[in-house]
């Protein structure tokens, strides 16, 4: 996927969802979802279990296509061009679009070898700038004092809260435009938790954050604008979604 001219960039919002269905070969999960989503804002997807929020989310970076049998309809336009027109390269598109899951997923090597991982797959740094990106992705995630000097050794070695900052570095680490976030503090203790948020506020503004959440008072500490999924006839749809917070308690 070509990446957009500045002109596309200031005229589109970062995330345009239009007309979304989702199916699953027994029923349909998502019902006519449209939003837009600014530039470098945090954006909160709210709703009860079962609402299709991660279903939403998967549908950003296309790995909805890795479930089979689930048929999406509409669009999504992401600096202003379709994911989903023919021939647009679902690489490229998951390099834009970095994911954050509930549980950290991290690999058996080291703490080095992770954080690295997205950047030597996709080949977009020459090695030299390796310990440079690694140093910065661990500082935004707010891990780095903790690792520096351990860099080489396993990264299983860590607490599931320094997991999912490594995680979430893995994921910064590309330097994704957008990074989507499900869930990602619902299995931590509150000190990691408070780690995580402080660096999603630190990153407001230089990407788009799109953030999964069961807590209403995690959205109001983080995000700038808000949308709440309900499910009707046993579908997800949006029921509201604005800027202001206190209507959704
Ligand atoms: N691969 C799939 N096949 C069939 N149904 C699915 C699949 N993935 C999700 N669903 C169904 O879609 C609905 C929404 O799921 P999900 O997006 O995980 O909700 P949430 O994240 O809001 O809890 C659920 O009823 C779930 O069972
Ligand atoms: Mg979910």
């Amino acid at each position: 996927m070509k990446r957009p001219t500045m002109s596309e960039i200031t005229r589109a919002p970062a995330i345009e969802i239009s007309g979304l269905r989702v199916y699953s070969p027994s029923r349909q999960i998502l019902r006519d979802v449209c939003l837009a989503i600014p530039h470098g804002a945090v954006f909160a997807l709210l709703g009860p279990s079962g609402a299709g929020k991660s279903t939403l989310l998967r549908c950003i970076n296309r790995l909805i296509e890795l479930s089979p049998g689930l048929r999406v309809q509409g669009d999504i336009r992401l600096m202003g061009r379709s994911i989903y027109a023919p021939g647009s390269d679902v690489d490229a598109l998951r390099a834009r679009v970095g994911i954050l899951f509930q549980q950290p997923a991290v690999f058996p090597g080291s703490i080095k070898k992770n954080v690295l991982f997205g950047v030597r797959h996709l080949g977009k740094a020459p090695k030299r700038l390796w310990p440079e990106i690694a140093e910065r992705a661990l500082r935004d995630a707010a891990l780095w004092v903790e690792v520096k000097d351990r860099m080489d050794d396993s990264a299983l070695e860590l607490s599931v809260g320094q997991r999912q900052r490594l995680c979430l570095a893995r994921a910064l680490a590309v330097e994704p435009e957008v990074l989507l976030l499900d869930e990602p503090t619902s299995a931590l203790d509150p000190l990691s938790t408070e780690a995580i948020e402080e660096s999603l506020r630190r990153l407001r503004g230089r990407r788009t954050l799109v953030m999964v959440t069961h807590d209403p008072r995690q959205a109001r500490r983080l995000a700038d604008r808000v949308a709440c999924l309900q499910v009707r006839d046993g579908a997800g749809e949006i029921a509201e979604s604005g800027s202001a917070l206190s209507r959704i308690d």
